[in-house]
């Protein structure tokens, strides 16, 4: 259990812009980043027990690091990501030969179906979610849906500011879910309140959501986030989380934070 993909920072930076937090002009520090990742990567090992594996980083590939966005990995099969930028579109033969090197039995969607990996298929053991009309497409879930077996609840994503699920909703290991209303339609968001009792969600704040509090990664009763987001540490700890703070504002420059650096292989 816990073991998540990780890809170190040495060809990062803000190289091109493809959602409303990224400018070119707004340059990451790439000591900053290096140091922020390294402490995540301290944090997930030491103090949260996750096993890690790493892809070798790619000069030129700049979000290579969100290996959140490789694909999706269940029992044994992986579904590589279709990405809906030529910009990360370069990245997607690097993550299919990860995973067919480890072994994998790799499947591909079918054609022209945009598909964002674990950025945007997430949930609990019985029901996944999938969020689409941002990057990937709602014509993915009915194929993964039959694939691994699961019932995945499409969730559409209404801002750009919250183009990935997984930037907006953050399931936990006990039953609760961690997300951001206002990012979701209001038919998803009904969608979330018929699956998820209502003492089980936990509504992130504006300003919290903001700083990506969403993007946590939930190891047992562990919960590692960006720093920040105090509001959400102590709704986490009521309910017997442990919050990891981690800062990693260098990389919310490109539009990600904890949880899109980690891909789960469990
Ligand atoms: N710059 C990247 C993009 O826009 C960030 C990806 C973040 N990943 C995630 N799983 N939310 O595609």
């Amino acid at each position: 259990m816990g073991r998540l993909l990780i890809c170190s920072p040495d060809y990062y930076g803000i190289e091109y812009e493809i959602n409303p937090w990224m400018r070119v002009s707004n340059a990451a520090d790439p000591q900053k980043a290096r140091d922020q990742w390294v402490q995540l990567i301290r944090v997930l090992e030491e103090e949260v027990g996750a096993k890690l594996e790493r892809l070798t980083p790619v000069p030129g590939l700049p979000d290579l690091v969100f290996t959140a966005n490789a694909g999706v990995v269940y029992e044994g099969k992986a579904v590589p990501s279709r990405f809906r930028h030529p910009e990360r579109q370069r990245e997607e033969e690097h993550f299919e030969r990860w995973f067919a090197e480890k072994g994998y039995q790799v499947i591909t969607l079918e054609k022209e179906c945009f598909f964002e990996g674990a950025g945007d298929l997430l949930g609990f053991p019985d029901t996944w979610f999938g969020g689409y009309r941002q990057r990937s497409d709602i014509r993915a879930y009915p194929q993964l849906s039959e694939l691994f077996g699961k019932e995945i609840l499409p969730l559409e994503l209404v801002s750009g500011h919250f183009y990935h699920l997984d930037t907006c909703l953050c399931p936990l290991s006990g039953g609760e879910l961690l997300y951001y209303p206002p990012a979701f339609d209001s038919y998803a968001q009904t969608t979330i309140a018929h699956r998820v009792e209502e003492n089980r969600r936990l509504v992130v704040p504006q300003n919290e959501a903001e700083r990506f509090a969403c993007n946590a990664v939930c190891i047992d009763t562990h919960v590692v986030l960006p720093s920040g987001c105090p509001e959400t540490m102590s709704m986490l700890q009521d309910r017997g989380y442990t919050p990891h703070p981690v800062e990693l504002d260098q990389f919310l420059k490109a539009g990600g934070s904890a949880k899109c650096l980690t891909l789960a292989l469990d």
